[in-house]
């Protein structure tokens, strides 16, 4: 009852200001619903992009509001918990970037839209869980710096054996965390389900999927699939999208280990708030922006 006034009032609110609610696929189920849209890294990248809004709320981490900031220059980014940071995107720094960089030179740098735009002003192209093996592919080199998430580059050097990835020693805590042991426990136990497992996961873990893919390519494959029963490795909020998704299909998660405290930082009464009071706000400086821009185009371009 209290979430449905909420909302109303949230939408309302949106309406008066021009605004459009973006909400990524691990946020809280409330805040999925009031959003206008829900998604994974890419999908969010491309709303942000193409919106007509004047102000864009940004219920996800850090990362993305920027890279929605990058994108959409002319628009009011906002974002309900500006704590809401990731792990992942703070193993690296553009210093720490450039140093590595130069041990190899002419050698490009494929950056993972998990991290803060100085580094992705660093790197030449971008990718998400979503285009990471088409984005490494597309630039047809034999070698690639990929950073900052190990497990991500491990997954696309097997599916492309051709090129040499190596990878900054960065990781997600809440995939990292998972072991093989606790994903074949769950695939005892349901044995006819099917296993969706997202790239931030450990190689040994990625081994056990019958598809690695995106939080959106989940959903998709859910629907699509003929299995009506799901291992589900990745953070615990897909499940709500999931259920939406596919609402006869069962999912079974490892729910216990697999939460981001980041994505729950964020509820329905700050997003009240921030599209009440339009703060806070997420800006990038003017000269990180255009060297970040081309890289993240491209990320947005492909796949
Ligand atoms: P997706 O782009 O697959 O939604 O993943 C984002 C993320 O932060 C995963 O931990
Ligand atoms: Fe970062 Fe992992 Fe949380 Fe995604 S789930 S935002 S990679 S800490």
């Amino acid at each position: 009852m209290r979430d449905a006034g909420l909302a109303s009032e949230i939408r309302g609110l949106a309406k008066q200001r021009n605004a459009v609610i973006l909400a990524h696929n691990y946020q809280r189920p409330e805040v999925q619903d009031v959003a206008d849209f829900v998604g994974d890294s890419l999908g969010l990248s491309r709303q942000a992009a193409g919106t007509g809004a004047d102000v864009i709320v940004f219920a996800g981490v850090h990362f993305m509001a920027e890279t929605a900031a990058i994108l959409a220059p002319d628009k009011l980014v906002v974002m309900p918990e500006a704590r809401a940071g990731c792990p992942m995107a703070d193993m690296i720094t553009a210093v720490k970037l450039a140093a590595w960089r130069s041990e190899w030179p002419g050698v490009p740098v494929v950056t993972y839209v998990n991290s803060s735009a100085s580094v992705k002003a660093a790197s030449d192209v971008c990718c998400t869980s979503a285009n990471a093996v088409e984005v490494v592919r597309s630039l047809d080199v034999p070698r690639v710096l990929f950073a900052p998430d190990r497990n991500l580059a491990s997954w696309v050097a097997s599916q492309l054996p051709e090129v040499d990835v190596v990878a900054w020693n960065g990781f997600c805590p809440t995939h990292d965390r998972v072991s093989a042991e606790a994903v074949m426990e769950a695939q005892r136990e349901h044995p006819s389900a099917e296993t969706l497992v997202h790239p931030e996961c450990r190689p040994e873990v990625v081994a056990l999927a019958d598809r690695v893919l995106s939080t959106s390519q989940m959903l998709r494959r859910a629907a699509e699939s003929e299995a009506d029963e799901f291992v589900i490795v990745t953070e615990e909020g897909l499940l709500h999208a999931l259920r939406k998704a596919a609402p006869r299909k069962r999912f079974h998660t490892l729910a216990r280990t697999m939460t981001c405290p980041n994505m729950k930082l964020t509820t329905l009464e700050k997003v009240r708030d921030c599209v009440e009071a339009l703060e806070p706000r997420v800006t990038v400086p003017a000269d990180v922006r255009e060297r970040a821009l081309a890289a993240v185009e491209r990320m947005v371009a492909i796949g």
